[in-house]
């Protein structure tokens, strides 16, 4: 069984190891991984490898960034000869990026099966690009592997055959509980004891100058009762310096390698975001989220976890975060099947399935 796993931005490297290293352990199994270059930046790629466990890809596709119409044409124009070349049993594509829309399209033209893990979510909403990348992964994709129930029930209401659907759990919590203890013995130096961490990086978020100026003002008076740490993402940092806006006294971090990220969500008196991933790690560990978002493709998060949707209220933002501050926090629990074995759970299937 030849199995070809295509990664290109940062959240799928956390996805795609666990299934990778459960893959390793079977004997049957001859994996290869391509990076597309969609996310290129040592700090936003190269420095997970060795922290995952995974080897570096065996191709790099170098694509580097642009329009979407441009860098899902490149990846697809640059994909198609490694496919033919290797002829794999079995394409692995990760989460919403273009890198996961462009190679299973690839695969779809030329009768490679296709298997997309993170199959299902949902934020209906069509003007997020990473909803246009699920929506059409998942049609064309030959096995859907969900990571909770509300993944199951979208792509039967899409029409989806239930045979293509199986219900694994959540892969990129597989790679938190793994490193979760290394993650606890991190110290974290000269950090406060209470401290607010952001993330931030949607285009709703960062590519409209009052909605990124509203929310940079928000943090700085969030700033004056919690210590803000901000890890700030190439694409928002460059926006910060295209407009000239004001950071004051915000502690502005360059993007932070996983492990070290991990502890400081831990840590976190809370978490302020508008990231997929962050949601589900702060339901994981029981860390108050604030999401600056009007929606989420993981409900999940927020029915059963530790997570609020604030959207871009300020108001709401920060009744929640006083609330938090004085204790009041709202009760999270671990959804079903996010446990760690996600990714054993995909290797197991794919050695009875080939
Ligand atoms: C992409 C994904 C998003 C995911 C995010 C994780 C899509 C449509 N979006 O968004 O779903 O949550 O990755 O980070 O696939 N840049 C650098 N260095 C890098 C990468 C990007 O400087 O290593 C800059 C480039 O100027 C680029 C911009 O950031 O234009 C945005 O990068 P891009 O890959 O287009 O989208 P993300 O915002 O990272």
């Amino acid at each position: 069984m030849r199995v070809l796993h295509v990664i290109g931005a940062r959240p799928n490297l956390m996805k795609a190891a666990p299934v990778f290293r459960a893959l390793a352990k079977q004997p049957r199994a001859q994996q290869n991984l391509v990076h597309t270059g969609q996310h290129y930046d040592a700090n936003m790629s190269g420095a997970f490898f060795p922290q995952l466990g995974i080897p570096e890809p065996d191709v790099n596709l170098g694509v580097g960034s642009g329009s979407h119409a441009r860098q899902t044409a490149e990846i697809m124009t640059r994909f198609e000869p490694v496919v033919r070349q290797r002829k794999p049993d079995l394409v692995l594509v990760y989460g919403d990026v273009n890198s996961t829309l462009a190679a299973s399209l690839v695969c779809a033209k030329l009768l490679i099966p296709v298997g997309h893990v993170e199959a299902g979510l949902r934020s209906f909403d069509r003007a997020m690009p990473e909803e246009i990348n699920r929506l059409l992964t998942d049609q064309i994709a030959d096995l859907l592997f969900t990571p909770s129930e509300d993944g199951d029930a979208n792509l039967l209401h899409e029409g989806i055959l239930p045979a293509k659907i199986y219900r694994v759990g959540n892969v990129m919590i597989d790679s938190l509980v793994d490193m979760l203890p290394k993650a606890i013995m991190w110290k974290l130096g000269s950090l406060p004891e209470r401290y607010a961490l952001i993330t931030l990086h949607r285009p709703s978020n960062v590519d409209d100058l009052k909605v990124l100026k509203s929310i940079l003002e928000a943090l700085l008076e969030i700033n004056t009762q919690l210590n803000v740490l901000f890890p700030v993402h190439p694409r928002t940092r460059q926006r910060i310096a295209e407009w000239g806006l004001t950071t004051g006294k915000l502690h502005l971090l360059e993007p932070i390698p996983y492990l070290e990220f991990l502890a400081l969500q831990r840590r976190a008196t809370v978490i302020i975001t508008d990231s997929g991933g962050v949601q589900e790690e702060s339901t994981y560990l029981g860390v108050p989220c604030l999401t600056l978002r009007e929606n989420t493709e993981r409900p999940i998060t927020v029915s059963l976890g530790t997570n609020t949707l604030v959207g871009q209220d300020k108001k709401k933002l920060s009744a929640e975060l006083s609330n938090i501050v004085a204790g009041k926090l709202k009760k999270g629990f671990v959804p079903p099947l996010w446990d760690g074995h996600a990714g054993e759970r995909i290797a197991d299937f794919l050695c009875r399935f080939f």
